[in-house]
């Protein structure tokens, strides 16, 4: 016993209460075995004078080592080990603070493509937890309609108990289901039925969806470069292959994809508004691509990512409406018109697919909730949505304006962005000697969320650039964090 009590005052934590720190170093004497079962504990007198502690802290750390099992009194005789230390579980579940820190990573057990996926997170570090200016992929908050918002939502309410029968269904609402399909009919040229679409909880379940329906271990999926990285974490999740294919102002470079990666089972892209450079997909590549996946059995994943956020010429339609082999899958989201947590979005499938579309939705969450998906479609069918989307439109136009404006006055000779027809960020190209992600890390220092172009990029870029957000914040506020960022600069 005694060399276990010598070592008692080392083992003492940096952080926390004394009676919390004395209660970890015994446990851990306990657990790593030197202090083994049936071992007889100074008495707490001692143990407080010899690791300078108060009894009382003493006193309060052996009786929850008693109540969790660790010791055991006998009376008249003094404390013990237990004779039957809790198991390997309760160990885990009683770490301390310190080694909470294990990462669930290095447990071996895990799917081992679960480690190039943390890699990939570590590397993106998509959640941040927060608001910041300029962060990219969300919409104009201030603009929501809250007031028609909740009257709706009171109506919803007060009929809910009508609506049984269309609650349950794993597609998802039914109403929603045809609101969506006669929306997306009408806007964006898309030939399906109601039966076709499945709602889902954002562009990101519906990438898994699709990548559990139809990837493989060590198939090839084509993504735009740079391009989105939510797309790679889930391909690579599914252990997928993801090559990395060039993209310019035309969108994604088809005749290089085809000719380097032919193999390739499906293909990612956001054709509308490519992330993050905003090029749309040409029409010689779109009718390229339709012709190549259909002679190829390729399966074509279309987000239509920003696809209403357009501000001078028409959209071009959408693939999937001119897709004549039912090759493509096409997601839609509400979050960047809504806002962020609005996490309801669609997905538009080739009739063959429907089944196990639906089954893999099922068995991931058995359903989106029902009460958003009924606010939706009234918001949708009433005419609210289309309208929301024209004042949206105008607004984000004036704030990329005023944002062109504005790093034209503060940064000139220092970035230049491109106006672009589209998206709710600019992508600002740095002059050769500022690094872009050097110059984020200040950036957040000061409260400003801008992104480097390198977090979406799986090869070394030579050009640097940075991608500033400006649909969620005023003129005002947008002109506020352009000075910001020249003080940045000027440092
Ligand atoms: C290219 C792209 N697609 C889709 C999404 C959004 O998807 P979700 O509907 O999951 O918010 C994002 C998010 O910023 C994105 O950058």
């Amino acid at each position: 016993m005694k060399k276990n009590v010598a070592s008692f005052p080392g083992l003492l934590l940096q952080k926390g209460k004394i009676k919390d720190q004395f209660y970890f170093s015994i446990k851990e004497l306990i657990l790593n075995g030197q202090l083994q079962a049936g071992e007889k504990i100074p008495s707490s007198r001692t143990l407080s004078e010899m690791m300078s502690i108060s009894r009382n802290s003493v006193l309060s750390g052996l009786e929850r080592l008693i109540d969790e099992g660790y010791l055991q009194t006998k009376a008249g005789s003094g404390t013990y080990v237990a004779s039957i230390i809790p198991d390997e579980m309760i160990a885990i579940k009683s770490l301390s603070p310190a080694d909470n820190k294990i990462s669930a990573l290095s447990h071996t057990n895990i799917n081992p493509h679960r480690h190039v996926v943390k890699e990939i997170w570590d590397k993106t570090q998509p959640y941040s937890g927060q608001q910041m200016t300029f962060n990219i992929g969300v919409g104009c908050t201030d603009l929501f309609p809250y007031e028609l918002w909740g009257r709706l939502s009171g109506r919803v309410w007060r009929q809910f108990r009508h609506q049984d029968r269309e609650l349950n269904h794993p597609m998802g609402y039914p109403p929603l289901r045809r609101a969506i399909s006669e929306y997306v009919r009408a806007t964006r040229g898309l030939n399906c039925s109601e039966e076709q679409v499945l709602i889902v909880n954002g562009t990101q379940q519906a990438m898994n969806l699709a990548a559990q329906v139809l990837l493989q271990k060590d198939d090839e999926v084509w993504l735009d470069e740079p391009g989105y990285d939510g797309a790679l974490g889930v391909f690579t999740a599914q252990g997928a292959i993801v090559r990395p294919v060039i993209s310019d102002k035309q969108g994604m470079d088809i005749a290089y994809a085809i000719q380097h990666w032919p193999q390739a089972k499906m293909m990612f892209t956001a054709p509308s508004h490519q992330f993050p450079l905003g090029g749309t997909l040409s029409l010689s590549r779109r009718m390229a691509l339709l012709d190549w996946a259909a002679d190829n059995k390729m399966w074509i994943f279309e987000d239509d990512y920003n696809s209403e956020f357009r501000y001078h010429s028409q959209p071009l339609p959408a693939l999937q409406g001119l897709d004549k082999h039912q090759r493509v899958i096409y997601a839609g989201s509400f979050s960047k018109m809504m806002f962020p947590g609005f996490h309801i979005g669609f997905l538009v499938i080739p009739e063959s697919l429907i089944e196990p579309f639906k089954i893999a939705k099922y068995y991931t969450d058995t359903r989106t909730p029902y009460l958003d998906q009924a606010i939706l479609a009234s918001f949708i069918s009433q005419g609210h949505y289309a309208r929301h989307v024209r004042r949206i439109r105008k607004a984000c136009h004036e704030r990329q304006q005023v944002m062109l404006e504005a790093i034209q006055i503060y940064l000139s000779g220092i970035m230049v962005a491109e106006a672009l027809d589209s998206g709710i960020h600019l992508v600002c190209w740095l002059s050769n000697h500022i690094h872009g992600t050097t110059l984020i890390e200040q950036c957040r220092k000061v409260g400003l969320g801008a992104q480097p172009l390198s977090r979406y990029c799986q090869t070394a870029s030579e050009r640097q650039a940075i991608l500033l957000g400006f649909a969620a914040h005023t003129p005002d506020e947008i002109i506020e964090g352009i000075k910001k960022l020249a003080q940045v600069l000027a440092q």
